[in-house]
């Protein structure tokens, strides 16, 4: 297994693994431009003998990271891929001066919720009916990199 930074090749696999884990999932064209200009954007993939199993993302906004979006196939989940991963993502941030790495998460999605506690993010707020299909509202988490050294 292993975890390398995503080009734009990698654009159809992601894209695959967006349609089968949300219901709203971003476009292929979306995908495709987040992955063409990297220059503060950040996006990994982790693979393992069967391809592409996951794939994260952050933008990177004056000393905050902000992840866009992770997501692991469904057949290659609990396996510490998912850890593995935003580990990765985490650690890249802080070294390109982040301070403060922020993401929002549907409240009801204890998997991810528990994934991030684990990594010490903590809750700072929510955001009202901030998902759709269906309509829900979201935590803001945060972790500062000065509380994780
Ligand atoms: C959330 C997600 C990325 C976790 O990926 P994963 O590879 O299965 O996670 P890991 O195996 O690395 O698990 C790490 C920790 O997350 C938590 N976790 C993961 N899946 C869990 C589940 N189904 N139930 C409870 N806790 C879970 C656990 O704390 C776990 O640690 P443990 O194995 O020591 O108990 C994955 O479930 C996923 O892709 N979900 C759909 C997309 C999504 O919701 N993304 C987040 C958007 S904000």
């Amino acid at each position: 297994m292993i975890v390398r930074r995503a080009t734009i090749e990698d654009g159809k696999e992601i894209f695959a693994i967006e349609a089968e884990c949300f219901s709203v999932p971003w476009s292929l064209d979306s995908i495709e431009t987040e992955l063409s200009n990297q220059d503060k954007k950040l996006y990994y993939v982790i693979e393992d003998a069967d391809g592409v199993a996951g794939y994260a993302g952050a933008w990177l906004v004056y000393d905050e990271g902000q992840i866009t979006n992770i997501a692991i196939r469904p057949s290659a989940r609990r396996q510490g891929y998912g850890a593995t991963l935003t580990s990765a993502l985490i650690e890249e941030c802080f070294k390109r001066g982040m301070h403060e790495i922020f993401l929002e998460v549907r409240v009801s999605n204890l998997s991810a919720l528990s994934l991030y506690r684990q990594l010490r993010f903590t809750v700072k707020g929510m955001r009202k009916d901030y998902y759709s299909e269906p309509k829900e509202d979201a935590y803001i988490m945060s972790l500062v990199k000065e509380e994780v050294k």
